[in-house]
C-alpha cells in the first residue's frame, strides 16, 4: 500500500473517531454513523477506491479499510451505550420523589357510600366477634334455593324475579344469586363450628325502579352455636342498628314474619317520625317511636337448613339475618334515589362520598 493512501486512512480514522467522541446526543451520533458508515458515507465510499488501485495494493488497502470501519463502528456502539446511560441517569434524577414532603391536605378521590357502609357494618360486627365470609355471585340452584328450604314452586325462583344463565347440557341452570343467603350454606357446609360470620356482597333480581336495581348489595349474618336463642338475635341486631345509625335509644321492634329458611322469623323495624313530609330516624325523648320503618329480615335458622348442611339441629341452633345495604345507606345518609348509586356521577360522589383515610372503626367513630 502506498504511504499516501495509508496516511489518508489514518487521518480519516482520527477524523471519525473525534466526530464520534464529540457527539452529545443519540441523534447527533446517528448522523455521524450515516455520514461515515451509511450507504453513501465516506468510509463506505473507500471501497470504490479499491478498483482504482493496482492489484498488489488492493488486498492491504481493503484490510486496512475493514479495520477502520470496525473501529469507527465499535466507537459508535460504545458511545451509544454511554449516551443511553446518561439519559437514564438524567431521567432518574428528574423523577426523584421527596418522601419527606407532607401528605396532600385534600384528596381527589372519594369512597363510594356502598363501600363506606360495608366498612361500617364490618367494623360493628367485627367488634362483636364476627368475621367476613364471601361466596360467588353466580350460584347453583342448591345453594341459592334448595338448601335454604325454598320449595320448588316458590315465587322467588320464577323467571321474572331471578336471572337465570343459559341451561347446561344436563338441563340445570346457574343463577345470579338473588340474596347473600347462599353464603350461609357455603359456610355451614365447611363444617367448622361454631359460626359467627357476616357476608356482604352483590345480589341480583329482575327489578328496576326508584327503589330497586337489578344489581344491589346485601349483608347476611349467621351465628351457629350450641346455646343460641332468639334473645341473642334480638340483642345483636338491636346493638347493630343503634351503632350503625348512631342513635343510642333508637326504638327497635321485632315483628313476626315468614322466611322459608328461618323459624320463627322476624322483621326488624326501627322507630322514625314521618310528620311534616320528612323522614327522621329515632324516637321521642323517652325512646318511643311515632312511626316504624322496616330495615331487615331475621330468624332462627330452620332445622331443615341445618340438616341440609350436615349440622345436627338437636345439638346446634343459630340465628340469621339479611338486609339491603343500599337501603340502610340511603336512610343513614339521606340519599333519595337508589339509581344514583350506579350512575358514576362525580358530582354525586363528591357530595355523598367519604374521605379515603377516614376508615370507619368503633373506637375512632364510624363516620367523620
Ligand atoms: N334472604 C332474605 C332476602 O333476600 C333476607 C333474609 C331474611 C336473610 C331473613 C336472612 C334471614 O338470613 O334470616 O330478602
Amino acid at each position: 500500500m502506498s504511504t499516501e493512501a495509508g496516511q489518508d486512512l489514518n487521518g480519516l480514522q482520527k477524523k471519525w473517531l473525534d466526530a464520534v467522541a464529540g457527539t452529545s446526543s443519540v441523534d447527533a451520533l446517528e448522523q455521524v454513523r450515516v455520514d461515515a458508515l451509511g450507504k453513501k458515507g465516506e468510509i463506505s465510499g473507500l471501497m470504490k477506491v479499491l478498483s482504482t488501485l493496482a492489484p498488489d495494493e488492493r488486498k492491504a488497502f481493503g484490510a486496512r479499510v475493514n479495520v477502520l470501519r470496525d473501529e469507527v463502528a465499535n466507537a459508535i456502539d460504545g458511545k451509544k451505550a454511554t449516551l443511553a446511560d446518561a439519559a437514564l441517569n438524567a431521567k432518574l434524577a428528574r423523577e426523584t420523589l421527596d418522601l419527606t414532603l407532607p401528605a396532600r391536605p385534600d384528596y381527589e378521590g372519594r369512597i363510594h357510600p356502598i363501600t363506606q357502609t360495608i366498612d361500617e357494618i364490618i367494623a360493628i360486627f367485627g367488634e362483636m366477634g364476627f368475621s367476613v365470609a364471601e361466596g360467588p355471585d353466580i350460584e347453583d340452584d342448591f345453594h341459592n334455593f334448595t338448601a335454604l328450604n325454598i320449595p320448588a314452586d316458590h315465587p322467588a325462583r320464577q323467571m321474572q324475579d331471578t336471572f337465570y344463565l343459559p341451561a347446561k347440557p344436563d338441563g340445570s341452570q346457574m343463577v345470579l344469586r338473588t340474596h347473600t343467603s347462599p353464603v350461609q350454606i357455603r359456610t355451614m357446609l365447611k363444617g367448622e363450628l361454631p359460626i359467627r360470620v357476616i357476608c356482604p356482597g352483590r345480589t341480583y333480581r329482575v327489578d328496576s325502579d326508584m327503589t330497586h336495581s337489578p344489581m344491589f348489595h346485601q349483608v347476611e349474618g349467621l351465628v351457629i352455636d350450641t346455646h343460641t336463642n332468639m334473645g341473642h338475635l334480638k340483642g345483636c341486631l338491636q346493638d347493630f342498628v343503634r351503632a350503625f345509625f348512631g342513635i343510642d335509644n333508637l326504638p327497635v321492634r321485632f315483628r313476626p314474619s315468614y322466611f322459608p329458611f328461618t323459624e320463627p322469623s322476624a322483621e326488624v323495624d326501627i322507630g322514625c317520625d314521618r310528620s311534616g313530609g320528612e323522614l327522621k330516624l329515632g324516637g321521642d325523648k323517652d325512646g318511643n317511636a311515632k312511626n316504624w320503618l322496616e330495615i331487615l329480615g331475621s330468624g332462627m335458622v330452620h332445622p331443615n337448613v341445618l340438616k341440609n348442611c350436615g349440622i345436627d339441629p338437636a345439638k346446634y341452633q343459630g340465628f340469621a339475618f339479611g338486609m339491603g345495604i343500599e337501603r340502610i345507606a340511603m336512610l343513614k345518609y339521606g340519599i333519595p334515589d337508589l339509581r344514583t348509586f350506579y350512575e358514576s356521577d362525580l358530582r354525586w360522589l363528591r357530595h355523598y362520598g367519604f374521605v379515603p383515610l377516614d376508615i370507619p372503626t368503633m373506637v375512632g367513630g364510624l363516620t367523620r
